[in-house]
């Protein structure tokens, strides 16, 4: 609401978290999605990103580690889409709500790359994932001044302030020890093992490794046409309605993240479920004509 005019254009990379057309749409912005590729690992190139620019263009959106992907950019790949952002002085939204969740590499945030790219990054965080506080509704956000002064006077009008009770356990959950983000960490890299390898043994089914965040992101598509006893397999949405009816094994369709022949499972869960999981979706995949 502070950057963006009716009209302006915003870039969006597929598969791309589900609010962010919707958040453009309500201000009368124009989504301008880009289609990553698995040859790419799903991640937006400098060229990709510079293609999609036109003089309304006003920010890119960039979203590492990634939900629904799972994919973490690295330095090297930031650097290269900050000289594009800078060359054609736009501003970078960088939704970094993942950032403590990396199993491989570390996070890298585009704004610590040099003042011309900081000072055209607002950084997007919170506690729902890191600390698992999802319901305290707290997000946060770094910008240049005069940004950040645009979106207090607009939310002074809107919801006043967050809870004070949230703003201090948000505070002691940063500030505090991060011990326990290890030990979830820990937890989740043994998961998303568990959940890959299984899903890349299952017939027809293939799943890049996410280096972060907590979701897996299997391409399905080899399903369509398919039949089982509920119906035929037309795309992701019906795979997952009839994976729900005959195994009850909820997932989200990829068309959700604007990535047609995907699902998404998230192994925020426990291991046996995540196993119990796998065991169904072989059922189910085996049992396809
Ligand atoms: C990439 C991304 N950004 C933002 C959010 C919003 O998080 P919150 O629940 O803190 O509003 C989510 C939640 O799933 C997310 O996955």
């Amino acid at each position: 609401m502070a950057l963006l005019n009716p009209g302006d254009e915003v870039i969006i990379p597929t598969p791309y978290w589900v609010s962010y057309p919707s958040q453009v749409d309500v201000l009368g912005g124009v989504c301008k999605y880009i289609e990553t590729t698995e040859a790419n690992q799903l991640k937006v190139t400098p060229q990709e990103l510079e293609a999609a620019i036109t003089p309304r263009t006003k920010i890119f959106i960039l979203n590492t580690p990634s939900n629904p992907s799972g994919m973490v950019y690295t330095k090297d790949e930031l650097q290269a889409l900050a000289d594009v952002i800078v060359k054609h002085d736009i501003y970078v939204i960088s939704d970094e709500l993942y950032e403590k969740l990396i199993y491989d590499g570390s996070h890298v945030s585009i704004a610590s790359l040099g003042d011309e790219i900081k000072e055209r990054t607002i950084i997007i965080n919170g506690v729902s994932k890191a600390y698992s506080m999802t319901g305290w509704r707290i997000g946060y956000a770094a910008a240049d001044a005069r940004i950040i002064k645009a979106m207090s006077n607009i939310q002074s009008h809107s919801t006043s302030n967050p809870a004070q009770a949230s703003q201090w356990a948000s505070l002691e959950a940063i500030a505090g020890s991060q011990s326990v983000v290890d030990t979830m960490k820990d937890s989740f890299k043994e998961r998303r093992q568990v959940l890959i390898d299984g899903l890349n043994q299952l017939p027809g089914i293939t799943c890049i490794e996410p280096s972060g965040a907590f979701y897996a992101f299997p391409n399905i598509s080899s399903t369509f046409g398919k039949r089982c006893d509920s119906g035929v397999i037309t795309d992701a949405v019906s795979f997952c309605e009839l994976l729900l009816k005959e195994q009850l094994v909820a997932t989200v369709p990829g068309s959700a993240f604007g990535s047609e022949g995907y699902i998404r499972l998230s192994y925020a869960t426990s291991m046996e479920n995540i196993k119990g999981a796998l065991e169904r979706l072989a059922v189910f995949l085996e049992g396809l004509t």
